[in-house]
């Protein structure tokens, strides 16, 4: 018998015994384990720290460039849709770096709401991402719903009176303007998004009703496996991704050119965006001595946002524990009870 055969047929005999069948899948996903975080790990993440490998990597790229197209420089002024496409490549050849990891009070089974940051971060929301980004989504009511931010009626209908929203039609036929009351929705900052695209040069600001939750990354290949376990799966992609992207704003680098209007920043997908960087230490007031630094204020406007998406998540978590909890008893219950009918039935 040859070497082959009999190493099959000790494989064969093996999966035969069924506990084996785990520590072969195991091995299997081990072995696959390099080839798959290859796929999923972007090769910008250490970029800033190498920069001295990224540059000796440059000159031979632009070399190999020079020589199969002599012109480069000539074909970037003369012809303007070649050179985008070209920057358009070269950019998307530089993935986007994962989102760092941020602690959040709602993560986990046991998570809630800070109170304290949710008002923190609808201010930051009012103040600064709101000429900009709609939520429309939100209603004024909502503010004092429980599970969110909790301001008193009062404080709603009084933030409510400050806006103004369109109503209509009127006995006369025309649409007019009212102050807004707490049942109205969050009115948007322009009127649709041709005019949002004409007041910043080409870009639409995305709707933030449910961006906290719209936006994810994956986490690669060990993490991924903890996600579909109850209990265990990590729901705070969009919040980390959303503070990295506030926070991770940079210089362009020498060797990237952006359009005007458009900003790097590594966290972006493509790693740019056309966002000018909205946050800067010390531009919202806040009145509970909170730091006012941009790390505060991102995180306090991504919480409000993720609360914004997902208002019920408070009582999501709760209503859940409290189902696997009875489901335990349950389990101890119907066990006792199968002992008890068949003790008497002989097997
Ligand atoms: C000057 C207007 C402006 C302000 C102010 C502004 N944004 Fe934006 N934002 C934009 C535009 C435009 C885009 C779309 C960018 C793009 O698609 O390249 C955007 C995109 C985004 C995105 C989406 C990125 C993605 O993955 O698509 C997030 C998140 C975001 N903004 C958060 C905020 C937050 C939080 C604030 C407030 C602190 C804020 N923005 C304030 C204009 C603004």
């Amino acid at each position: 018998m040859s070497e082959a055969q009999r190493i099959s047929r000790l494989l064969i005999a093996s999966m035969k015994r069924r506990a084996l069948i785990p520590v072969a899948i195991a091995a299997t996903m081990l072995l696959l384990a390099p080839a798959w975080a290859q796929e999923e790990t972007p090769p910008s993440v250490t970029d800033q720290g190498a920069e001295p490998a990224d540059k000796a990597a440059e000159p031979s790229a632009k070399e190999g460039d020079n020589a199969a197209a002599p012109p480069p420089k000539e074909a970037e002024t003369l012809a303007a849709p070649p050179s985008t496409e070209k920057e358009t490549a070269h950019e998307s050849a530089r993935h986007e770096q994962k989102p760092k990891r941020f602690d959040w009070s709602f993560a986990g089974a046991f998570g809630r709401y800070d109170k304290a940051q949710l008002r923190r971060g609808f201010k930051v929301y009012k103040e600064v991402c709101s000429s900009c980004h709609s939520i429309k989504m939100l209603a004024f009511r909502n503010l004092s719903q429980p599970g969110g931010p909790e301001f008193s009626e009062k404080e709603v209908e009084a933030l409510a009176a400050s806006y103004k929203v369109k109503d209509g039609p009127n006995q006369a036929g025309e649409y007019f303007d009212r102050p807004a009351r707490p049942s109205d929705r969050f009115p948007p900052p322009f009127a649709n998004e041709q005019a949002a695209r004409a007041a910043l040069a080409g870009n639409y600001p995305p709707d933030m009703s449910v961006l906290a939750k719209a936006r994810g990354y994956s986490r690669g290949f060990p993490l991924f496996l903890f996600d579909v376990l109850p209990g265990f799966s990590y729901q705070e992609h969009g919040v980390d991704y959303i503070v990295s992207l506030m926070e991770g704003y940079e210089d362009t680098p020498p060797d990237v050119k952006l359009p005007d209007g458009q900003f790097y920043d590594p966290y972006m997908p493509g790693r740019r965006i056309g966002m000018p960087p909205p946050l800067s230490d010390g531009v919202v007031t806040y009145d509970d001595g909170a730091p006012q630094t941009i790390d505060q204020y991102a995180k306090d406007v991504s919480a409000f946002m993720m609360w914004v998406a997902e208002p019920h998540l408070e009582s999501r978590k709760r209503v859940g524990l409290g189902v696997i909890a009875f489901l335990l008893v349950f389990v101890g219950l119907l066990y006792y009870t199968k002992r008890k009918i068949w003790t008497d039935v002989p097997h």
